[in-house]
């Protein structure tokens, strides 16, 4: 695929055929990935792949303990509830999401059962677990450069039939993910990315989040016209 292609077709995948994803494939886009431009050079970045039994003690606990009501115990600083236009932008998506399930929006079963599947990272074969080095902490670059790689991972991921979906929900019980897949606690745990072969069927694939135009964020100074 060529660039401009793959960027303009790429989008989150919430549904996947059960199918492994070989570990040579995956240690392919992560290496490609890992051309992602970081503060200095730094790399700060840890790739921990999970599948099989450990994917789904993850999958198992992380339901349970919200299904318990626990609260999220994120390693990193969050920002939700969103307000404003991020908050309409949150909304929108929803809207697309639930709109192309057939999901109403008074139909708490099906929300909930919608809910679940994101703590479930929607059932993919495979995650990776991106951490970045604790003693970065509290700076920003190293966030910014997981940032980097994710995209990277995203694309790669794409240009060879796989699909993804940067996922907070998957891990919203860090502990529990650090303790499965043993995590050393001189990492910080900042995302998970979902990733295995996408289910055509599954109607929220064929969902593509929409952008503002770029001249709602673009601002050109010193330009002639
Ligand atoms: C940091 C981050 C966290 C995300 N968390 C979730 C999540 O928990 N559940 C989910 O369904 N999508 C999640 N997403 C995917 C976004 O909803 C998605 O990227 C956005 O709606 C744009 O859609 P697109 O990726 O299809 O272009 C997350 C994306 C990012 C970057």
């Amino acid at each position: 695929m060529d660039f401009e292609t793959l960027v303009r077709t790429r989008r989150s995948v919430r549904g996947y055929k059960p199918d492994p994803v070989p570990r040579d494939v995956i240690a392919e886009i992560i290496d490609v990935a890992k051309g992602a431009p970081s503060s200095m050079n730094t790399q700060p970045w840890h790739v921990h792949v999970l599948t099989g039994a450990p994917l789904d003690e993850v999958r198992r606990r992380n339901t349970e303990m919200m299904l318990a009501g626990a609260e999220p115990r994120r390693d990193i600083v969050t920002h939700a509830p969103y307000d404003g236009v991020h908050r309409q932008r949150q909304v929108d998506i929803a809207i697309d999401l639930f709109s192309a399930m057939g999901i109403q929006r008074h139909d708490k079963v099906m929300r909930q059962d919608w809910v679940l599947r994101g703590f479930r990272q929607f059932d993919a074969p495979v995650s990776l677990v991106l951490t970045y080095d604790r003693v970065l902490d509290p700076g920003m670059t190293a966030p910014f450069d997981l940032g980097a790689l994710s995209y990277g991972i995203c694309l790669a991921a794409w240009d060879r039939g796989l699909g993804t979906v940067v996922n907070g929900q998957g891990i919203t019980r860090s502990d529990i993910v650090r303790e499965v897949a043993r995590i050393p606690d001189d990492e910080v745990i900042m995302t998970c990315i979902a990733m295995g072969y996408p289910n055509d069927e599954f109607p929220a694939n064929t969902v593509k989040a929409k952008r503002e135009p770029i001249d709602r964020f673009v601002r050109f100074v010193g330009f002639e016209d």
